[in-house]
């Protein structure tokens, strides 16, 4: 649907409902078109018939409106009232205090996913929040960096260096641009890339914490690279998951012999939080069988 409309857009985005409306629809996604010119309803209903005929899509409804004219930049600022999130103090650039004792996150409306506002995002951020408590950790990752939002937060907990990846390149621009903003920028090392694909991630690894939110195909696809690169006794932050979603990548991770620590749900949106043995079966056996006395 996107494509066939982009040509008509100034500007297209795409968001899952965070509930399906009945328990058979698999995903249920909303589309926003910002249009230049007033669009001919008609038209536009002519192209969606088109891509669901290609793609055996459904369009459930469709509304024009006008947009009114306004102080975007105002507007943005008094609808991103900061957010506290345990430790963490997200807030945009328009506010510069931060609460004594919390760690500031100043993140700014951008391209790229990651406010904090979202669900899967506050998520993830408390469950770097219960991390940060017990965790001990040498280098982490962020699978998905969007804002660079959770890469940010990671940076300020630990001061150890963190990897941040994203499959797109504005996104890996934002997090560079946030982590100066946040004055991390010497310890985030950001890729554009497919996940632990990308240059040198995998190289970097293991992970003390990889912290990825994004959807259940791509958690499910990477789940044995993941796993493998996790440090033993090193945790998953695992989120961009409606709740049957969440079962299946917590069985899934359950398989690779992860252990779910803990579960949070935010607004609908389950993050995951799975930890890898401190000592797998087969560690534990060289290590018996190193330590045997000699001769
Ligand atoms: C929901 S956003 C998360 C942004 C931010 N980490 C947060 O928690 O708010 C998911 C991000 O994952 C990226 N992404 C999707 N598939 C990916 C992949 N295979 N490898 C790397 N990044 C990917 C998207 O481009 C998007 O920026």
């Amino acid at each position: 649907m996107e494509a066939v409309l982009e040509p008509l857009a100034a500007a297209i985005s795409a968001f899952q409902a965070a509930r399906p409306v009945s328990a058979t629809d698999d995903a249920v996604w909303r589309l926003e078109v910002l249009m230049p010119r007033k669009p001919d309803p008609r038209r536009i209903a002519a192209l969606l018939e088109k891509a669901i005929e290609d793609r055996s899509l459904s369009a459930r409804s469709m509304q024009v409106r006008r947009v009114p004219k306004v102080d975007w930049v105002a507007r943005v600022a008094s609808r991103t009232p900061p957010l506290r999130l345990g430790r963490y103090f997200v807030h945009g650039s328009h506010i510069s205090a931060v609460p004594p004792g919390s760690l500031g996150l100043k993140i700014d409306a951008g391209a790229a996913f990651g406010t904090g506002l979202h669900g899967t995002t506050r998520g993830s951020l408390a469950a770097l929040d219960r991390l940060a408590s017990r965790a001990t950790v040498s280098r982490t990752l962020d699978i998905g960096c969007g804002s660079g939002v959770l890469a940010v937060a990671m940076a300020k907990t630990w001061h150890r260096p963190v990897w941040a990846v994203d499959i797109d390149r504005v996104a890996a621009g934002e997090t560079r641009a946030n982590a100066r903003a946040n004055g991390v920028a010497h310890l985030i090392h950001t890729r554009c890339g497919d996940a632990l694909c990308a240059p040198g991630i995998s190289r970097a690894g293991p992970y003390s914490i990889i912290a990825a939110n994004i959807l259940e195909g791509p958690l499910r696809k990477m789940s044995s690279a993941l796993a493998r690169h996790l440090s033993p006794g090193g945790s998953a932050v695992l989120s961009g998951l409606l709740p049957d979603q969440a079962e299946r990548v917590r069985a899934r991770y359950r398989a690779l012999g992860l252990r779910l620590r803990h579960r949070i749900e935010i607004d609908g949106w389950v993050t995951l939080l799975p930890q890898k043995p401190s000592y797998s079966a087969a560690s534990t056996q060289q290590s018996s069988v190193s330590n045997r006395p000699s001769g």
